[in-house]
Order: structure tokens, then sequence, then C-alpha cells
């Protein structure tokens, strides 16, 4: 495994050009994207894809995302572009959105888990954007993590998760966006946001003039699988314990009287400080940003059990409070 460090605003074409070689001959690079690290393979190269399962541990039956540079290289990857794709990337890509679409044949089964879909980003990071540039092919990208596990958002977190199953990691410092993609499936008619993450139902609802909708499409196969929808999933290793604001001191107190090692994730609850006790502020961009790598921090330190205050129901929570309630189960 190779770790080049590169500039995240700028980064250096001799490093960019050595992993997209990487990718055009099959192997894996791991890369940021705004929202978490990838772990990156040739998207129309089923050996490849089949690597990142390997490193992943990821069940055959989970379809990765493909990326893309361009909304004008997503068609290349999907049989049909409608009305409801083209508002959508006009609106949000280069950006933390995938669109769920029609496959074309030369899609593999290995990227799609065997469905006639695909889903498809166009990345904001430059680093992501450089290397698919310079690859020249599309790249299949699931988060850099063992399969269940969180996901990364510094390079620092995919070398502990994945060791050195990349061939290459790109480490572009940390990512801003913090939480994956918001999956929006556009077949059938219909938009239908099956994984929640920081664009909100509102503004969805305003760029296409529909109602969006959460969960699979009702027109939809029922047997499909739907993002994250396995059962427990972006998991720190301490057990996650979601309670109101005003629960949480007496929850830590309880489980540290029991014996276990307790943090405490909270925005308003009060709570003494101290070093498992991390704050974060009552803004849903900034928490999503930082969320992960407060888990992670907490699990590093030891960790048994995180209680975590319970975030506001509102619009723009949707996606960390999906991230967290999916970490408690
Ligand atoms: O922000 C992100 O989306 C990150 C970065 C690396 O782009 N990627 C990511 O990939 O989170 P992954 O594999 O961890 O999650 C992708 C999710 C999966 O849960 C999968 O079920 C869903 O997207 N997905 C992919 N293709 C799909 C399809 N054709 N139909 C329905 N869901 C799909
Ligand atoms: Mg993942």
């Amino acid at each position: 495994m190779e770790l080049l460090r590169v500039d995240p605003s700028d980064p250096d074409p001799n490093a960019i050009a050595r992993a997209a070689a990487v990718i055009r001959r099959g192997g894996l690079v791991a890369f940021p994207t705004e929202t978490v690290y990838g772990l990156g393979a040739h998207a129309l190269d089923p050996r490849a894809v089949e690597r990142i399962y390997e490193a992943k541990g990821r069940p055959s039956y989970n379809p990765i995302i493909v990326h893309v540079a361009s909304a004008e290289r997503a068609r290349d990857v999907v049989q049909e572009w409608n009305e409801f794709a083209e508002q959508l990337a006009h609106a949000f890509w280069p950006g933390p959105m995938t669109l769920v679409l029609a496959k074309r044949p030369e899609v593999p089964d290995a990227v799609t888990a065997g469905l006639p879909t695909v889903g498809v980003r166009v990345p904001a990071h430059p680093v992501a954007r450089a290397l698919l540039e310079a690859a020249d092919v599309p790249i299949a990208a699931p988060s850099a993590n063992r399969s269940m596990q969180l996901s990364p958002t510094m390079a620092s977190h995919v070398v502990a998760s994945l060791g050195d199953a990349a061939d290459v990691i790109l480490d572009g410092g940390p990512t801003w966006v913090g939480i994956e993609s918001t999956v929006i499936d556009v077949t059938g008619g219909q938009v239908a946001v099956l994984r929640p993450g920081t664009i909100t139902l509102e503004q969805i609802g305003m760029v296409t003039g529909a109602p969006a909708t959460i969960g699979p499409s009702a027109t939809g196969d029922a047997a499909r699988p739907s993002p994250g929808m396995l059962d427990r999933h972006y998991a720190p290793r301490a057990r996650v314990v979601l309670v109101e604001a005003s629960d949480v001191g007496i929850r830590v107190e309880l489980e540290r009287a029991r014996g276990y090692r307790t943090g405490a994730v909270v925005i308003t609850a009060s709570i003494e400080s101290g070093p498992d006790v991390e704050r974060l502020p009552n803004d849903p961009a900034v928490y999503a940003s930082r969320l992960y790598a407060t888990l992670h921090a907490l699990d590093d330190a030891g960790c048994d059990i995180v209680v975590v205050e319970r975030v506001p129901d509102a619009g723009a929570w949707l996606g960390v409070r999906d991230r967290l309630e999916r970490a408690a189960r």
C-alpha cells in the first residue's frame, strides 16, 4: 500500500497520475470525496470491482455507487436520462447526491449487485475530480471501510479499517460534508430518497416540482436492496445509545457506575465536560461534518458505550438522524 499526501484543493498531478494508472489496470485506490473517503475501482472491470467486495467484506447483494467526472459522463453508464435526473443533476452536481437510474448493459452486475439500476454520482472534491479525469473511466466506490463499520472522513480512518487492502491511498485531509451522499431513485416517474443525506426533501421538491418521498419507490422492485437498509450500519465499535437531552447526564452516570467506559456526544444537554464528552454545534451541516470523526475518536479512546443526544426531527437533520438511528440498532 502506498500513501500519497495531496493538497485537497490543488492535488499534485503526478500523484493523481499514479493513482489513475492503478485504477486503469484494475487496482484499488482510496480517495477523498466531499462526503467520505471512497474505495475506488474501474467500474467497467468486473474483476477490479470484485476486489472491492473482498477488501470490505461487503455482502454481494449491496450495490456500489459509480462516480463519474460530469453529468455528460453519467449518461455513459445509464440507459435513460430523464427530466428529474436533469433537474437534480443541474442543481446538485458536482456534489453529495447519487441518482439511481436504469443501467447500461456495459455496467457489470458486480457493481449493481445484479440490479437493473445503477447509482451514479459526480463528486465535488477536487481530488476525486482530478482522479476521475485522469483515469478517464467511471470509478465504482463504496465508502472505504470494512462493511458495517463507520465511514472514514480521514485517511487515517481508512488505514485503520482496511489496512493495506488498497493499493494506493490518496490522503487529502478531512472531508467536509461528513456523511454519505443523498441517494435518490428517479426511475418510474417519481422521486424517492433511498438514503437521506445533507440535501433536504424540501430542496429536492423545490428543484423537481414533485413531492419527494422517503424509502423505496412504490413502483420499484420490492426486493430491491435500499441503501444502508442493512440492519446495523454506519456504526462505531462502541455501542451507541440515543437519548433525549435531559437524560444524557443520568444515562452516562448509570453506565459508568456499571463499569463501562462511557462517552457522550451532545448538542444542548448539560453535562460536565471531560475527556470522553464531545459537544457538537446545533447546526446540522457542521454536526454532520464532525459526527464520524467524533465517533472514531471515542472508539479510539476505548469507549464501550457512547450516549448520544437525540437530534431534532427537522428537515436538515434527516441525514444525521438516519445515521444515528442505524448506528444505535
Ligand atoms: O457519499 C457517498 O455516497 C460515498 C462516497 C464514497 O461517494 N459512497 C458510499 O457508498 O456511501 P456505499 O457503498 O457505502 O453506499 C452506497 C449505497 C449502498 O447502501 C447501496 O445500497 C446504494 O448506495 N446503492 C447503490 N446503487 C444502488 C442502486 N442501483 N439501487 C439502490 N441503491 C443503490
Ligand atoms: Mg458504506
